[in-house]
């Protein structure tokens, strides 16, 4: 496989490479891959000025990512399995693709989308299951050139509406259900409670997989089997630019409204395969598992576009760890032999209290690379992760990075990298991480400690926040001037090592996820009985993060207070779903102000955190008094 670092010193030749001359280092990753018309400049950009952000990689080259996931692997994986699917239900069997099979799929249903009229350009939002279609949706829109937006299915009506409206999608791909565990998520009852207000969409075309009763819109509504009646497997991609965009992902920001983030198809592509390649240190043959939704980004670029560009085997898995039981994971390591396993902290949190036995009844040995993403991992889990899943044997890459960089940048790579446990370590070749101060002066030297910054741009980068060029320009690139700023703070040890420290902003990592504060307040506002809300981040065993809610309500009756907060929680997941329900909330007879009106958060996640020592300066409140009440009331025990 082309493009591998193979050891330490090659880390450091090539990193130093990438820093002097960073055209010369991605074109020559860019060779191999397979162009219609190969770019004429490598690089344009700024990241201030007019129109800013502009970055263009790989300029006027044409290409279609499709062709080099299928076309370029296809005379030597024609047969060798590319997505290994395994359904919720262990008694169900398995779905193993090979590349020329599920290359198939996706020309049929670029072609049933061809039929309905979708063109070049056209956003494309899907809400489905983890089932291999999601997989053949995606690749379709890319091989026609339709944009993906894809929503997580365990969003409500509401959150998909915004979206689907946010990118004015003309289409929705959805089923009819979905399984989760022992429950089944009825997603075309949400999807036409979201449709009704979504004039734009033309086409709601419905995967059958549970098999349950559906409302039907005629005119509307198409069974995806019928869309791919008859339309053939001859197939030529849409020839696309570098620079065209490839998917729009929303993630949760600063205010209520979620971002749209843009990813270009050239540049995507290049940092994917070469992220997937040197991170993981995939072997042809391996067979590799990322756990995660393709709902979210890491599901983009490391179950799909990363390995499939790769050549690699992906295994796709629709349930949950926990269900039948809490040995799923392992029985499904075990039952295709997985070499590289990736998930998130929070699920292995999960599973260290579920106890070892689940764990020791199944075969690992398979296993010798493990990664994780979405949150820092403390040392415990960490060590149960490498002691008892990897045997002691198998190295830990711990995977920074965000939506919006596309790809991992801060990692090991595995067996090369010495670890070290909550370590994201070292940036990759062509990734070059900064420190600054508030004030945006830089942090140079190790053993320092501030805000993470990115000061030269990388393929996989973000090119905008859909619809709104200068949010994106006023969100990453205007509190330092010439740098991105990835909402993160951390520290460089010693040894120039990377430990993220967490976020900056008023987002909170939720199990991995990002939830806006004031995503889940807005939400919370929507009860009827409820005047004002304050939402904070808390240390939490599982999670990470958990969401605490402090709540002022109009006068409740006994009864109500008896039920206002499942209602609330009822509220949230109503509005964004249930990932973002509130783990505690606290009814306040009022927030911490300053006099101009500014809720101090700060105090409320001190309270939060169970430390009321030291609140810092509350002189400038306008009511001093209600700290007390809060920490009085709170649902944590509070150190004073
Ligand atoms: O705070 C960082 C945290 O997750 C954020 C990005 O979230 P999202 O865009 O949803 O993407 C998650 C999957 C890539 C970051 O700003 N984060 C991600 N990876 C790590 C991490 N925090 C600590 N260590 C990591 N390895």
């Amino acid at each position: 496989m082309t493009n591998k670092i193979t050891s330490m010193a090659e880390y450091y030749q090539k990193y130093q490479e990438s820093v002097a001359n960073p055209e010369a280092f991605w074109a020559e990753i860019a060779e191999s891959s397979f162009w219609r018309k190969k770019w004429d400049k490598v690089l344009d950009w700024r990241f201030d000025g007019p129109g800013a952000p502009m970055v263009n990689w790989f300029v006027n080259g044409k290409l279609n990512i499709t062709e080099n996931i299928f076309e370029r692997n296809m005379f030597t994986r024609k047969d060798q399995v590319a997505i290994i699917w395994e359904p919720n239900d262990p008694k169900e069997k398995e779905v193993r693709l090979t590349y020329g099979e599920l290359f198939d799929k996706v020309k049929e249903f670029a072609n049933g989308l061809l039929k309905l009229g979708v063109k070049k350009g056209d956003r494309v939002a899907i809400y489905l299951p983890m089932v291999p279609e999601l997989a053949v949706a995606m690749l379709a829109c890319a091989r026609i050139g339709a944009i993906h937006s894809i929503v997580f299915a365990g969003f409500s009506a509401t959150a998909l509406a915004d979206r689907i409206n946010d990118a004015s999608a003309n289409v929705l791909i959805t089923s009819d259900g979905g399984f989760r565990g022992s429950k089944k998520i009825p997603l075309k009852d949400i999807a036409d409670e979201a449709l009704e207000s979504c004039p734009t969409v033309e086409h709601n075309i419905v995967l059958k997989r549970t098999e349950q009763d559906v409302k039907w819109t005629e005119g509307r509504d198409k069974w995806w089997h019928d869309v791919i009646e008859g339309v053939g497997i001859d197939n030529e991609a849409e020839v696309m630019d570098s620079e065209d965009t490839l998917f729009i992902l929303y993630t949760s920001g600063s205010t209520g409204k979620p971002k749209g983030v843009v990813h270009t198809t050239a540049g995507y592509m290049v940092f994917s395969e070469y992220t997937f390649k040197n991170v993981f240190q995939y072997n042809d043959g391996d067979v590799f598992w990322c756990t995660a939704d393709i709902g979210w980004v890491t599901g983009h670029s490391y179950i799909v576009y990363g390995p499939l560009l790769a050549g690699a085997t992906s295994v796709m898995f629709e349930g949950v760890p926990t269900w039948p039981d809490a040995g799923r994971f392992w029985e499904i390591v075990a039952k295709y032999k997985v070499n590289q396993f990736y998930t998130a902290p929070t699920a292995i949190r999960a599973l260290i209290a579920q106890g070892n036995e689940w764990v020791t009844k199944h075969d690992l040995s398979s296993l010798s690379v493990l990664g994780t993403v979405g949150e820092p991992i403390n040392e415990e889990a960490w060590r149960w992760y490498h002691d008892l899943i990897g045997g002691g044997k198998c190295p830990i890459v711990d995977t920074w990075w965000q939506t919006e960089t596309g790809g991992i940048m801060i990692t090991p790579l595995a067996g090369i990298t010495p670890t070290k446990p909550s370590l994201a370590t070292l940036p990759l070749p062509g990734v070059q991480p900064i420190l600054v101060d508030p004030e945006g002066n830089e942090l140079k030297g190790n053993g320092v400690e501030g805000i993470l910054c990115i000061k030269f741009p990388w393929p996989g980068m973000l090119r905008s926040l859909y619809g709104d060029h200068k949010r994106c320009h006023e969100t990453y690139f205007s509190m330092f001037k010439g740098l991105y700023l990835t909402g993160d703070g951390a520290k460089r040890d010693e040894e120039g090592y990377y430990r993220i420290i967490g976020r900056i902003d008023d987002v909170i990592n939720v199990s991995g996820h990002r939830i806006g504060t004031a995503e889940v307040e807005d939400a919370i506002n929507q009860h009827p009985k409820v005047n004002e809300s304050a939402v904070v981040g808390y240390p939490h065993e599982i999670k990470g993060s958990g969401i605490y809610a402090y709540v002022i309500c109009e006068d409740l009756s006994e009864d109500e207070m008896g039920t206002i907060e499942n209602e609330i929680k009822a509220t949230v997941t109503k509005f964004i779903g249930p990932i973002a329900k509130p783990d505690k909330i606290q009814i306040v007879s009022g927030l911490p102000k300053t006099r101009s009106g500014k809720i101090m958060r700060r105090i409320l996640r001190k309270i939060g955190e169970g430390d009321a020592t030291n609140l810092g300066d509350t002189s400038t409140l306008l009511d001093p008094g209600v700290v007390e009440e809060i920490i009085t009331g709170a649902k944590v025990e509070v150190k004073r």
